[in-house]
């Protein structure tokens, strides 16, 4: 009989700091569990007495480190490369599913013993998924209302079966938005604030906050990509930094260019937007964000915290512990490891 437990993907290298930060929060919401993992794997099981609650005391949005987050239902090991399909409708068979799954996603870890399973993944998928239905285990037509069904490939002959609730879950297959770069923009960064206004706000904070002739800075701004995100959306940057910005940005008329230190200048007056992207320790970046809050410089940001090699969750937790006290207000902290991040997270602040 397989554990009662959470399977999350995260990025390969950071399993240390989901695992932590699973543990520590499952904990506080009493939910004393243990996760297993593996270096460089991609994933983290945490094995808990309840799965299904532990899901509901943790909410996908607010996992800093899981890219996605599912229930397991099954492992499936030693699985016959000629028939993978009975196995799977056995396993639902034997948990006796109440009702059918909205959707089938196939995956795998995006690790490097996980990249390969791609094309198993895919071809896997067509042929599982009208089996599913014949079984009655899967609605005739997708619907993204009801729990999706996961398999994750960890080998060709083992696979993790588990469950999704749409609506606390990536909605992305392997938790992965796919944004393309844009030709004109200065630097890959651009697709980080891209995906930071895509993940960590929902449509309609997005049509509400995001709007034509905003006020934002952008403090470490060069070459220039997250400036560009910002004039894209309609707004009016003040670009900070020491290094030269691309002239086609310059030559938009709605950027300014000042060769100043991110860490002393203040605007004049309060601006919608402030956005921070220097590479800095995480704690002085995080210092320096909220003393624009408690000034009242800007009225939300999205900032970077670059994260040491050691310890990065307990750094992560102290830093977003830090701002959020150093603001003097209550506040909306989002964070997440995002896709196109490196070492480091991407943090949403405003005012409640
Ligand atoms: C990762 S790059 C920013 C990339 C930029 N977000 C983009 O999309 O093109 C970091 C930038 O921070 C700048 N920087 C570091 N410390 C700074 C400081 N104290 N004041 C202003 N800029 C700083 C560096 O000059 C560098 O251009």
């Amino acid at each position: 009989m397989t554990d009662s437990a959470l399977f999350c993907l995260c990025r390969a290298g950071f399993e240390p700091e989901l695992a932590a930060e699973l543990s520590e929060r499952a904990a506080l919401a009493g939910h004393h569990g243990y996760a297993r993992t593996q270096r460089n794997s991609g994933y983290v099981e945490f094995i808990v007495e309840d799965a299904a609650a532990a899901s509901q005391a943790l909410p996908w949005s607010n996992l800093i480190f899981a890219r996605q987050k599912l229930v397991r239902l099954a492992d499936l090991r030693g699985l016959d490369p000629s028939d993978r399909i009975a196995p799977i409708l056995g396993a639902l068979d034997a948990l006796g599913a109440p009702e059918a799954f909205g959707e089938l996603w196939v995956e795998h870890p995006d690790s490097d013993d996980g990249k390969p399973l791609a094309g198993l993944a895919r071809s896997f998928g067509n042929a599982l998924r009208p089996a599913l239905r014949k079984a009655g285990w899967l609605s005739k037509l997708d619907d993204p209302r009801r729990p999706r069904l996961h398999v994750v490939f960890l080998a060709g002959d083992h696979a993790v079966l588990a469950q999704a609730d749409p609506d606390d879950s990536a909605p992305w297959p392997l938790g992965i938005p796919r944004l393309k770069m844009h030709p004109d923009a200065p630097s890959r960064s651009a697709l980080k604030l891209e995906e930071a206004l895509l993940t960590l706000l929902d449509p309609d904070e997005r049509a509400r906050r995001v709007r034509d002739n905003m006020q934002a800075a952008d403090l470490g701004a060069a070459p220039g990509g997250w400036t560009w995100v910002l004039m894209r959306n309609g707004m009016k940057v003040t670009s900070v930094d020491n290094g030269p910005l691309r002239q086609a940005l310059l030559d938009s008329g709605r950027v300014d260019h000042l060769r100043a230190d991110g860490f002393s200048w203040q605007p004049k007056r309060t601006l919608d937007w402030m956005v921070c992207d220097m590479v800095e320790s995480p704690a002085r970046v995080a210092e320096r964000m909220a003393t624009w809050f408690r000034e009242n410089w800007c009225r939300q940001a999205i900032f970077n915290l670059k994260l040491p090699m050691k310890k990065r969750w307990d750094e992560t937790r102290v830093c977003l512990e830090a701002f959020e006290y150093q603001t003097h207000r209550p506040m909306i902290v989002r964070a997440r490891q995002l896709y196109h991040d490196r070492e480091e997270i991407t943090v949403f602040a405003a005012p409640r």
